[in-house]
């Protein structure tokens, strides 16, 4: 061995014992008569003396050292007579009698310490030296911790780990799949999975009744910051059982790892159906850390002589407590917020109710003070509280209302990271209807179960029918999501046949699920878990990057390997694959 202790460990137990550390060269610091060295390792940082009245040929050697030089040292524990006691190995440093340089360092590019000078790019290039500083170490030590803990829950329930496969059958529903030529057989292409739902389901075929598997997933969507093109699932199914099995099943999970990672003991999570999160949260996952629920006016506000509430499918409010004395300068900002393209509003009308009473709104010349008055009651409005209004269109209104309740809540300080609100939203619509192709999609994935009550809905009213299927939503991400799966065949046909498959393209796409029903399918359902947004709600913070070894940049790319890459003409050949880029 290297080393006897590593760089985290000595402390005045171990005062006066001969030790070996190897680490990398944090700093080296050279105060004329001593040399102090700081090494690192994953463990932590001890510091190393240097005397040059008792050894000058050693301190020479321990001046020259690098910033980062991989070294072992040999010496003896002292207690120090400067002590740090912010640090776990602040009472003590070592006395060094030999130094051997394993390996020297070029001049990294940029400073490992924790608040380093290294941009983005940089640190993702050179990303097994980022991978070095302590938030990114703990990061990656955080996710270890999650997977841990869910192997360990899962486990205790019983269920089993099943690898399923990464080279697989290409799929038309839902995201874009990256694909891959297959060489033996030409002209013919497997996909990534963008999850192994249909594998999971024909394992409770096969009677293994509860599966998990922590598990990489492909999908090939514009990229953000809680999107990667690779992403790993907690994935899981379970076989005869219901909807609400699961959802005990999974929120134990998920309080299992809030008691255990971060001590937290979280009461039972609220349930609210996705009817009820558009209606007061415009979003299908409400941050339900604050309150400030949309509130609906159409019908007060109709009639007076106000075109752009005259013209509007639904014209609702939110309530900004205490914001009545905001001034025309963030009046105007939020303005601008909602007219950002990606938000899409018109413009935004307010009311302000002052505190002496009276309620003034920016469009007073329409509404008289007792309009008003029930504006401010419709809306709880207080004394000293702000009436923030948007119409138009109802799904971009509701759309453009919550981006603003999001923001009135972080400008309200409302969001705090180390506040959790876990939330079930349950009772999706099975379909989800496209303007565009004029057809309908599955809302969650085309093995969603309807509600057994809905299922005569299915001919005559199929937007309104209701599935199974349910999301994990914590903070306002989107966590998991699942549902309980059609098993039996004929249901599935039916299905396929509303998302306009024909017979013989079901079965082409997606027969050796369905002919596997045939064979004693049990009834099944299950959840995903999206790991990486997992680890970042743990972690505190939004970016799912800083929580992934090695992640690739918003454009898709790797820049340390820079990948995606041509490959060689001869590779092309095997494959039988000829590359025409069309200019756009
Ligand atoms: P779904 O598509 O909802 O369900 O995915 C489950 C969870 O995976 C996470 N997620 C992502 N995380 C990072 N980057 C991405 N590109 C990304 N896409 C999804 C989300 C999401 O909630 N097979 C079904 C699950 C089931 O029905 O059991 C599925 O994949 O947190």
């Amino acid at each position: 061995m290297l080393r006897t202790h590593t760089c985290g460990e000595l402390n005045l137990t171990n005062i006066n014992q001969e030790v070996t550390l190897s680490g990398w060269v944090q700093r080296s610091r050279d105060l004329g008569g001593m040399t102090f060295v700081d090494i690192r390792d994953r463990y932590g940082l001890t510091q190393l003396v240097l005397n040059m009245e008792t050894n000058a040929e050693l301190c020479e050697q321990a001046r020259k050292l690098g910033r980062e030089y991989v070294i072992s040292v040999t010496g003896m524990v002292a207690e120090r007579s400067n002590k740090n006691l912010k640090m776990p190995t602040g009472e003590i440093e070592i006395i060094v009698d030999h130094i051997d340089i394993l390996n020297e360092a070029k001049l990294p590019p940029f400073t490992i310490e924790d608040n380093t000078d290294g941009g983005d790019e940089l640190r993702m290039k050179y990303r097994y030296l980022d991978l070095r500083r302590n938030p990114v170490r703990k990061n990656l030590e955080l996710r270890h911790q999650l997977s841990m803990e869910t192997r360990n829950y899962l486990n205790d329930l019983k269920f089993i780990e099943v690898e399923t496969p990464y080279l697989i059958r290409s799929t038309p529903e839902g995201a874009r799949d990256f694909v891959v030529p297959s060489r033996m057989n030409q002209g013919e292409f497997y996909a990534l999975p963008q999850s192994p739902q249909q594998y999971k389901q024909l394992l409770m075929v096969a009677g293994y009744d509860r599966y998990f598997q922590i598990v990489r997933c492909f999908r090939d969507e514009d990229l953000r910051a809680d999107r990667q093109p690779e992403f790993t699932q907690i994935d899981c199914e379970m076989a005869f059982i219901t909807q609400e099995d699961i959802l005990n099943t999974f929120e134990g999970l998920t309080k299992h790892l809030f008691k255990n990672i971060k001590g937290m003991e979280v009461k039972d999570f609220p349930r609210m159906s996705y009817a009820d999160a558009m209606k007061y949260y415009g979003s299908d996952k409400p941050d339900i850390r604050f309150d400030m629920k949309f509130v609906e006016l159409t019908d007060l506000v109709q009639n007076k002589g106000f075109k752009v509430f005259d013209d509007a499918e639904l014209v609702v409010a939110i309530n900004a407590k205490g914001c009545s004395e905001y001034t025309r300068k963030q009046l105007d900002e939020l303005t601008d917020f909602v007219k950002k393209p990606q938000i899409g509003a018109t413009g935004l009308i307010y009311a302000r109710y002052n505190t002496d009473g009276t309620v003034k709104s920016s469009v007073d010349k329409f509404y008289s003070p007792e309009d008003l008055q029930k504006w401010a009651e419709r809306t709880n409005a207080q004394p000293g509280d702000l009436i923030l209004i948007l119409a138009g269109k109802e799904e971009k209104t509701q759309k453009a209302l919550n981006e603003l309740r999001l923001e009135m809540g972080t400008r309200l300080g409302l969001r705090n990271p180390e506040i959790y609100a876990p939330l079930w939203v349950v009772d999706f619509p099975l379909l989800e209807w496209d303007e565009d192709t004029q057809r309908f999609y599955a809302k969650h994935h085309p093995f969603t179960s309807p509600k057994p009550e809905d299922i005569p809905m299915i001919d005559t009213n199929p937007k309104d029918v209701r599935a199974n299927a349910y999301d994990l939503v914590i903070n306002g991400v989107e966590v998991g999501g699942g549902s309980i799966r059609i098993f039996n065949k004929d249901l599935q046909k039916r299905m396929f046949s509303l998302l306009g498959f024909s017979d013989e393209e079901a079965q082409n796409q997606f027969g050796f699920l369905m002919n596997a029903f045939e064979f004693g399918a049990p009834p099944h359902g299950g959840i995903a878990f999206g790991f990486d947004r997992m680890c970042s709600l743990f972690g505190g913070s939004e970016s799912i990057r800083d929580f992934i070894a090695f992640p690739k940049n918003n454009a898709g790319r790797d820049v340390m390997s820079d990948s995606p890459s041509a490959i060689s003409n001869d590779q092309l050949k095997e494959l039988a694959l000829k590359v025409e880029i069309e200019s756009k």
